[in-house]
């Protein structure tokens, strides 16, 4: 049997409508080859209970032939491990097979070696098999003794981690096993970027591009690596990590053996797991190692500390300043701090102490396992090179000492799971600390400013807020901030929300008493309005109108749902005020106002060229996916538009305005509603038609957005000089008659790349096909944009001509139908 396969992209989902499956020779499958045996092109060896297959394969849409083990049991096909992904073969004369005393070794017709297991001890009756592991091993014919084997696939991982593989390095037999990602889908040749094991210093993980590093793990501190506190106990999986004289590895166990997980580092460069539960039929992301802007690597620059719940996230640490204070304004926090008054290793220094930290880089570091927190205190006071120090183990209060010399770099600030470090201070400071305090102790607990703001903002509001409780009957799931700092210390495993909420004379002072200045533009359910903290933070308020038919209860859900949410590309909810009448939103702000400012705007639109578009689009995509697929909460937008995608000062996309959105449960995909809310030009016809909404209506949605990001026009209100076709028509029409180069805003045409343009709208007219079965899920979309797969050919778009349903721009609508009678009136009254 000869597959050709197409894998795909970070997610690895198997696109169903492009496999195409050639039955030509009659395929054997085996678990074990011997010394006189082979496996030729076609065969495959299987392991014993039939969970991994090993053969050749051609991945993606690429001809050549590689030899590689998968999974057999799911329908995804999904490549684990490649033996010759940087010297593929260009046909099926390949044939695996025992060559030189115990070497296993994929040759050519020729019998020249195109990948070889390069074994130096040779073996008089080798055997190679193919583990239920999915480890593909070479042992002598009567051993089966896991320490015994010739030679083992995991020693040589691709840019997959498999339960049961040491994820580390070995000193005895001076193996690094690290994961390398592919060059594409379609390429398993060794990518860009690894993530490999650093033993310096205190042992961490580096996600690097080449020789830049782009992610750190974080030391192991007990519990999980610093840097990766999604890392907890849970139901798919057990893990570890050893650390002695002999190997350094971390490994991870399924718990549930009708579970499936994996760790794939993608082409694009993130490091992700994914579990396959029978029930979903599909791999789904569990978790992203790499998951926000805080990750990248060193981002705030030495002494910077991150806190992706603030904006801008960079700040310095405690008694440290800009080095460069226009650099640091202008975003680019590369250089880091300074400290204000510097060190002289003078008596009287001591510390401050920070807790819910990611602990700095230990690749300078020095530990110990043995000696208490007073005596890692005193040793690192005693020498002038030290700059901090904390415990190495932070179980059962804490124990062992890490030391670090210089620089502080790459510090991140969490809610929750993070660490505490004890920062040295120069004895000035420490005097001038103590004065204001009254207080005689050298150590100094400090917890960031805002947080203090907070919690006291928070304190008392929860006594106001539980008085009002009382007297409106209402029950709230714990969504009070209580003080961080307890929080952080007792390690809580309590999931339930932390939402600040702010009082209204907070916000009011903030937005200049909402003045028409501070006005930002008109959501769907109210005003949006700028306005600065105290501290000096940039927010967005958004202040639902007294008219908005939302209950308090419809509020509360919404806030809670928002709330839980958490991705690069979705808007983030800073907290909310219910106070009175009034219920306001609190947002990050972004800068950069939404993405209609620029592509519907005549003189901002060549601020966004091609190479800022795409990026935009995909960062769409993987955020509808988010919500769509991998949060817990699964969520359908229903209002997904060019004015609800804000933009951060990179320009990454934002998702915003979740005020319609509906959360749907892990079976239920779609849902009828009498009441249609949502956009004219966005919305798909079954949903403004039927009421029917389901992913598939957001995948429609944006479709137009798509089309409406390539051609800078907007899908209502489109004219065109020959025909009376809406955007989507136009699109079309184009599409037909194989010019749909023409779309292209003619601001960005200079900066286009012609391919990614192409596949962009083609992509697009996928997602606008009338049928919602018709229409991708957002898991390929993202795949299809990213990859070079082969794409089907779209039917027909919905609404593409009717363009006179209501005269109304693009303002948002809500209200209620009770039948479908009712449709051409409702429809007609769009507020
Ligand atoms: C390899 O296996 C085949 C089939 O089981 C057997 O006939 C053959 O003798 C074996 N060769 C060796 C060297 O064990
Ligand atoms: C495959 O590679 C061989 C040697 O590199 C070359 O001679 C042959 O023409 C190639 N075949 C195809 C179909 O490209
Ligand atoms: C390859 O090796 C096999 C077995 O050793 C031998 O029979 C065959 O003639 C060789 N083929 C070539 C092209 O050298
Ligand atoms: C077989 O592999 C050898 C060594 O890699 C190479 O020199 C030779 O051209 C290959 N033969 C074919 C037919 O691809
Ligand atoms: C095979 O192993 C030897 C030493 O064990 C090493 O020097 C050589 O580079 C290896 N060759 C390949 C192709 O990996
Ligand atoms: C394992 O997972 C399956 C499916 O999720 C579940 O039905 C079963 O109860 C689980 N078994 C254990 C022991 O947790
Ligand atoms: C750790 O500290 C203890 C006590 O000071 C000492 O006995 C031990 O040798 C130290 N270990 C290392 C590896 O330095
Ligand atoms: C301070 O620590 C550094 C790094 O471990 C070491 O090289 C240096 O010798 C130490 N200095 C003193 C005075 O102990």
């Amino acid at each position: 049997m000869k597959r050709h396969e197409f894998f795909m992209g970070g997610q690895t989902i198997l696109f169903l409508l492009s496999i195409v499956f050639f039955l030509s020779i009659p395929s054997t499958a085996i678990e074990s080859i011997n010394a006189t045996q082979s496996l030729e092109d076609g065969d495959t060896l299987v392991s014993s209970e039939g969970h991994f297959e090993l053969g050749f394969f051609s991945p993606g849409n690429s001809r050549n032939r590689y030899m590689g083990i998968w999974y057999k049991k799911i329908s995804s096909f999904t490549v684990v491990w490649v033996a010759n992904r940087n010297t593929p073969l260009n046909d099926s004369s390949g044939m695996l097979k025992f060559v030189d005393h115990g070497n296993l070794a994929f040759i050519n017709s020729t019998n020249g070696t195109i990948w070889s297991s390069n074994i130096s001890r040779a073996a008089i009756n080798p055997v190679a098999q193919l583990l239920d592991t999915g480890n593909l091993v070479v042992r002598a014919e009567n051993d089966n003794d896991p320490e015994n084997f010739l030679w083992q696939s995991f020693d040589y991982p691709g840019d997959s981690f498999l339960p049961g593989m040491k994820y580390g390095i070995s000193f005895v037999t001076g193996l690094n096993r690290y994961l390398t990602s592919w060059k594409s889908p379609s390429d398993p040749s060794t990518g860009k970027y690894t993530n490999k094991l650093d033993p310096n210093g205190l042992p961490q993980y580096f996600l690097s591009q080449g020789s830049v590093d782009q992610f750190r793990s974080g030391p192991w501190n007990g519990l999980r690596f610093s840097g990766m506190i999604n890392l907890k106990p849970n139901p798919i999986y057990t893990f570890e990590f050893v650390f002695n004289q002999e190997e350094i590895y971390y490994k991870y166990q399924i718990a549930n053996s009708s579970v499936l997980s994996r760790m794939v580092l993608s082409p694009d460069g993130v490091l992700q797991r994914f579990t396959w539960i029978d029930r979903t039929q599909d791999w789904t992301l569990y978790l992203t190692a790499n998951m926000d802007n805080c990750d990248r690597f060193a981002l705030c620059g030495a002494h910077g500390v991150c806190n992706i719940n603030n904006s801008p996230a960079c700040d310095c640490l405690k008694e440290f300043e800009p080095k460069s204070l226009e650099e640091w304004t202008a975003a680019d926090w590369s250089q880091g701090c300074v400290r204000k008054a510097p060190l002289d290793c003078s008596n009287g220094e001591g510390f401050i102490k920070y807790t819910g930290i990611k602990v700095p880089d230990t690749r300078k570091s020095w530990y110990n396992k043995t000696i208490n927190l007073e005596e890692c205190e005193e040793v690192c006071l005693k020498n002038c090179s030290c700059t901090a120090y904390a415990n190495l183990d932070v179980r059962d209060g804490g124990s062992g000492c890490v030391l670090w010399f210089g620089d502080l770099i790459d510090i991140r600030q969490y809610n929750e799971n993070g660490q505490d470090i004890y920062i040295r201070i120069a004895a000035s400071v420490i005097d001038k600390l103590v004065k204001s305090r009254g207080k005689k102790r050298v150590r100094i607990i400090v917890i960031p400013v805002s947080l203090v703001a907070f919690s006291l903002l928070a304190l008392c509001l929860f006594l106001r807020f539980l008085r009002k409780n009382k007297q409106q009957q209402l029950t709230r799931e714990g969504n009070v901030v209580t003080n961080p700092e307890q929080d952080r210390t007792k390690e809580s495993r309590n999931e339930d929300l932390e939402l600040p909420l702010f009082d209204l004379a907070t916000l009011t002072d903030a937005t200049n008493c909402f003045s028409i200045n501070n006005k930002l533009g008109q959501g769907g359910f109210g005003p949006v309005y700028k306005g600065i903290l105290q501290d000096g933070q940039e927010i967005a308020v958004k202040r639902l109108s007294k008219r908005s038919r939302q209950g308090i209860n419809e509020f509360r859900n919404e806030v809670v749902c928002i709330a839980k949410l958490q991705h690069r590309n979705l808007v983030k909810l800073l907290g909310c005020c219910i106070e009175l009448e009034e219920r306001m939103l609190i947002y990050e702000y972004m800068p950069n106002k939404s993405l209609d400012s620029f592509i519907f705007d005549k003189r901002r639109n060549m601020l966004l060229d091609w190479t800022k578009r795409f990026p935009i689009i995909n960062g769409i995509a993987r955020g509808l996916l988010y919500l769509h697929q991998d949060s817990r909460l699964r969520i359908i937008h229903r209002d997904l538009k060019a004015s609800n995608i804000l933009l951060d000062y990179e320009m990454n996309p934002k998702i915003s305005d979740f005020g319609m959105a509906r959360s749907f449960g892990g079976d239920e995909t779609s849902a009828n509603t009498s009441r249609i809310v949502g956009t004219y030009g966005y919305m798909s016809p079954e949903y403004a038609i039927d009421g029917l909404f389901s992913v598939k209506s957001d995948v429609f949605s944006f479709g137009v957005l798509v089309l409406e990001i390539v051609s800078g026009r907007k899908n209502r209100g489109f004219r065109h000089a020959e025909h009376k076709l809406n955007l989507l028509g136009h699109a079309w029409m184009l599409h037909k008659e194989g010019r749909p180069l023409d779309l292209i805003d003619e601001s960005i045409v200079d900066t286009c790349i012609i391919s990614e343009v192409l596949r962009s709208i083609e992509v697009a007219l996928l997602c606008v096909q009338k049928s919602p079965e018709d229409r991708p899920k957002m898991s390929n979309v993202v795949l299809m944009l990213s990859s070079d797969i082969v794409l089907p050919q779209p039917k027909e778009p919905g609404f593409f001509t009717e363009r006179d349903l209501s005269n109304d721009s693009s303002s948002t609508i809500k209200h209620e139908i009770s039948s479908v009678n009712e449709l051409t009136s409702t429809l007609l009254e769009a507020r």
